[in-house]
């Protein structure tokens, strides 16, 4: 039985929505007698394959599936319950599934298990006051347990408690038999970070839900990169992805600016219709002084602010050392196209930002495309997740009211592309002033060649601290800026944000 739900917290709703879940797309529900039949037949059906994520795959025998790392060759052995353990010498973690409770540590592993509809299984979250979605956030208030974080008794006892707990290598108490690290945010292209929710749903033995809802983001997201290839082809505004670590005790006390070249921007920001900024010959990616930062971002038209601090536009152009706008000549400035992917909150200032566009990236990419291309559906469009700071558009926050079924399959928020008529690009617009429309297609990145690849950024810096090591909990490190793991990442965002 699924059903986990505390006797102290039953309410008569919850054994309701528990009923309405439905079991299609779910196959092996039941455990298997432990008998040597059970091997040979084929458990599982439907299978999923791999096409974009580089760093798992998943290996399907009659009563099994293996699941491998593919940088270090670690080995998760997922075993139908009820048969017998294989015997494989070399494997990071047993699981019998599919499992029926788990536990994440981080909210992107949350979200992956809300899109394929198995969050009835979860019973204990991380980072509890950064989630975002509605309908975990109503989870939490009524079913799921947060990690007690202040209390590492309990959180052993915690993660003991459940079949597997998802984690990220580096995060708060991730060496328990039973942890399983995700590392989604370490992808090259932003489908193979969606792709993702494969991994997660062999853990579910949900593959045909994966498969189904991975389909139709792959699809759709070919699409908007199509209708975007045709139209602005020849009108790609620059795009500089930008950051401010203001001076604490975890940098030395200096302040430093920064350019990210995750690997995963490349493609996303070509398919968006746009280019990446380009530096290669100003040196560096990141900066210890505001004026050598502004000159590396000369040729950009359009600036994504991805710090922790700097909410207002004015605190902006603080931290990055403008005085004056009025007197800048910088395009990004002039034309104000100055974002902040930073639109939808928790009430504690988590970002969705780290949640559902990594698991939609068909929707990540409609969205950027506004941002390049602010007038690309006819029927106008607003972006779910970039805010436009220098027109000073406001944070939504979302909260557990918003959630109309919590054990609903959360759905891709995305448009549906064939149906999006896409206006074709007039370069006289002024929403293109400074775009230089005839250089185009000679600074498009090719993600295949790795040596474009100039940053150290995709596989893991920190924000606001020097490195992960040297912090108090030992889980500062953000990666790649796009997973927040521990309770000290919120704490410091919060005290960073409080200290402006
Ligand atoms: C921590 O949790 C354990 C187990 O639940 C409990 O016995 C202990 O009192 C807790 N410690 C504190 C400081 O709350
Ligand atoms: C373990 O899970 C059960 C329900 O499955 C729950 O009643 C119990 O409180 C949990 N224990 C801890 C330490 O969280
Ligand atoms: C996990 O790591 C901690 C700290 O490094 C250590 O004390 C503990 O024994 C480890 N637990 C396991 C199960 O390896
Ligand atoms: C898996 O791969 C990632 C990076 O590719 C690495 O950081 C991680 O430690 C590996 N190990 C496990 C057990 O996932
Ligand atoms: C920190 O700053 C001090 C003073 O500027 C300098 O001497 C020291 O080398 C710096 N330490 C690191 C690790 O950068
Ligand atoms: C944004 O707000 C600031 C401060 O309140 C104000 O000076 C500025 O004119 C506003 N900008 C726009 C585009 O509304
Ligand atoms: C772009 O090309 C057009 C046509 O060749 C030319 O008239 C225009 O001056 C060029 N603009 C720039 C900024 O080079
Ligand atoms: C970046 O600019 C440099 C210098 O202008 C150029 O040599 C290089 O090819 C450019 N890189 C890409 C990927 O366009």
């Amino acid at each position: 039985m699924k059903l986990f739900i505390s006797l102290s917290l039953v309410s008569l709703l919850a054994p309701l929505a528990v009923l309405a879940q439905s079991t299609d797309g779910l196959q092996s529900t039941s455990c298997v007698s432990s008998s040597s039949s059970s091997d040979s037949t084929d458990l599982y059906k439907t299978k999923s394959e791999v096409k974009y994520a580089k760093l798992f795959s998943i290996e399907y025998h009659n009563n099994y599936k293996v699941v491998n790392n593919l940088s270090t060759k670690d080995k998760y052995v997922l075993y139908q319950c009820g048969s017998d353990k294989p015997s494989i010498n070399d494997a990071s973690a047993f699981i019998p599934i599919p499992v029926s409770k788990a536990a994440t540590w981080a909210t992107t592993a949350a979200i992956f298990v809300e899109a394929l509809g198995v969050q009835n299984d979860i019973q204990n979250l991380g980072t509890a006051p950064s989630v975002v979605s509605s309908c975990l956030q109503k989870l939490l208030q009524d079913v799921i347990e947060p990690f007690n974080e202040g209390n590492s008794t309990q959180t052993d006892q915690q993660e003991q408690n459940n079949t597997v707990v998802f984690n990220m290598p580096g995060g708060e108490d991730d060496n328990t038999s039973n942890t399983v690290y995700s590392v989604e945010y370490l992808e090259s292209s932003a489908l193979g970070r969606s792709e993702w929710v494969k991994f997660f749903a062999a853990f579910f033995n949900a593959e045909e839900r994966a498969n189904k809802l991975f389909e139709n983001i792959d699809s759709n997201y070919q699409c908007f990169l199509n209708k975007a290839d045709k139209e602005y082809n020849d009108i790609r505004p620059v795009v500089a992805w930008t950051s401010y670590a203001a001076p604490t005790e975890y940098n030395n006390n200096t302040a430093y600016w920064q350019i990210s070249f995750a690997d995963y921007k490349y493609d996303l920001v070509r398919d968006a219709g746009a280019r990446m900024l380009n530096t290669t010959g100003k040196q560096s990616t990141m900066f210890s002084s505001s004026q050598a930062f502004l000159d590396a971002l000369e040729e950009a038209d359009i600036l994504i602010d991805e710090s922790f601090v700097s909410y207002s536009y004015n605190d902006l152009l603080k931290n990055y050392g403008i005085s004056d706008k009025t007197s800048a000549t910088y395009s990004w400035l002039e034309a104000g196209r100055v974002y902040r992917p930073d639109r939808l909150q928790s009430t504690a200032g988590g970002l969705d930002w780290f949640e559902a566009p990594v698991a939609f990236a068909d929707a990540l990419l409609q969205d950027l495309i506004s941002v390049a291309h602010p007038k690309f559906s006819k029927e106008g469009y607003s972006p779910i997740w970039f805010r436009n700071l220098a027109k000073n558009e406001t944070v939504t926050t979302v909260t557990a009211a918003g959630c109309a079924d919590m054990y609903a399959q959360r759905q891709d928020p995305a448009g549906t592309c064939s149906s999006i008529d896409f206006q074709s690009a007039n370069p006289s617009d002024s929403v293109y002033s400074g775009v230089d429309a005839n250089e185009t297609q000679d600074l498009i990145y090719d993600i295949s060649k790795s040596e474009v690849i100039n940053d150290d950024d995709s596989a893991s810096h920190t924000h606001g601290g020097s490195d992960s090591s040297s912090s108090p909990s030992g889980s500062l490190s953000i990666r790649d800026g796009t997973t927040i793991i521990g309770a000290a990442v919120m704490a410091l965002s919060l005290v960073a944000a409080a200290a402006l």
